[in-house]
């Protein structure tokens, strides 16, 4: 029987949540709805994760996911790349500010922006994002929409280190979802993203444990 939430192949589902004791300090950064942000934030209040997240930055006016912010108490600055001359200048300001908010990790969770090497250096093999599909198959834009393209049986999704080129740093964590013959965007979407909901905290602590013993 199909269901929505069918059984996903999650890789190291045993895994500890996270293996230290200190408190991470993550940036997010998103661009739209935010459920990924949300994610970390209930994994964080379930005690899942141990985490703090002083900031959200987000670029578009309006995104949904400023609103989640606010429900739960987190800060939400509005930096709107359009406002800035360059990609680079864009991401020397993200880097400047989270900075200041002393930042340990950036998530990209639905950034829709491509990343340079100003924000990558400033955190080297600290930025984390998640992709809609089981990478290295289907990088950059509508990865869900190439996937049903492509007549592919099995999607999913990959939480990874960026890298300067997009969607293609070391993959930390992924998750397997079933496609079924009369899915749409949407429908095949929303089972990833409940796979997506899963891993993203999973593969913070992860990387954070990782971290901490080297
Ligand atoms: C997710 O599917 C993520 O993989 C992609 O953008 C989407 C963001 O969703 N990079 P949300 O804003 O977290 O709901």
């Amino acid at each position: 029987m199909k269901s929505i939430a069918s059984t996903p192949h999650l890789i190291s589902p045993d895994l500890p949540l996270q293996a230290n004791d200190s408190v991470l300090k993550l940036a997010v950064l998103a661009s739209g709805n935010g459920s990924n942000f949300e994610a970390i934030v209930q994994a964080i209040a379930d005690g899942k994760l141990r985490a703090e997240i002083p900031i959200l930055i987000y670029n578009n006016p309006g995104a949904a996911v400023a609103a989640r912010a606010q429900r739960w108490g987190i800060p939400a600055l509005l930096m709107n790349h359009r406002d800035y001359q360059s990609r680079e200048a864009f991401d020397f300001e993200i880097a400047q500010t989270l900075k200041q908010y002393g930042v340990d990790w950036i998530v990209m969770a639905g950034w829709m922006r491509v990343v340079t090497q100003v924000l990558i250096e400033a955190f080297p093999n600290r930025v984390i994002n998640i992709h809609p599909s089981l990478l290295p198959s289907f990088p950059g834009i509508r990865a869900i929409e190439q996937a049903l393209k492509a007549g592919v049986k099995i999607a999913g999704c990959t939480v990874h280190i960026v890298t300067l080129e997009v969607d293609n740093g070391p993959i930390l964590m992924q998750a397997a979802v079933p496609v079924f013959p009369d899915d749409t965007p949407e429908t095949l979407h929303a089972r990833v993203q409940i796979q997506e909901h899963e891993i993203l905290p999973r593969a913070i602590a992860l990387v954070a444990s990782q971290a901490a013993k080297s």
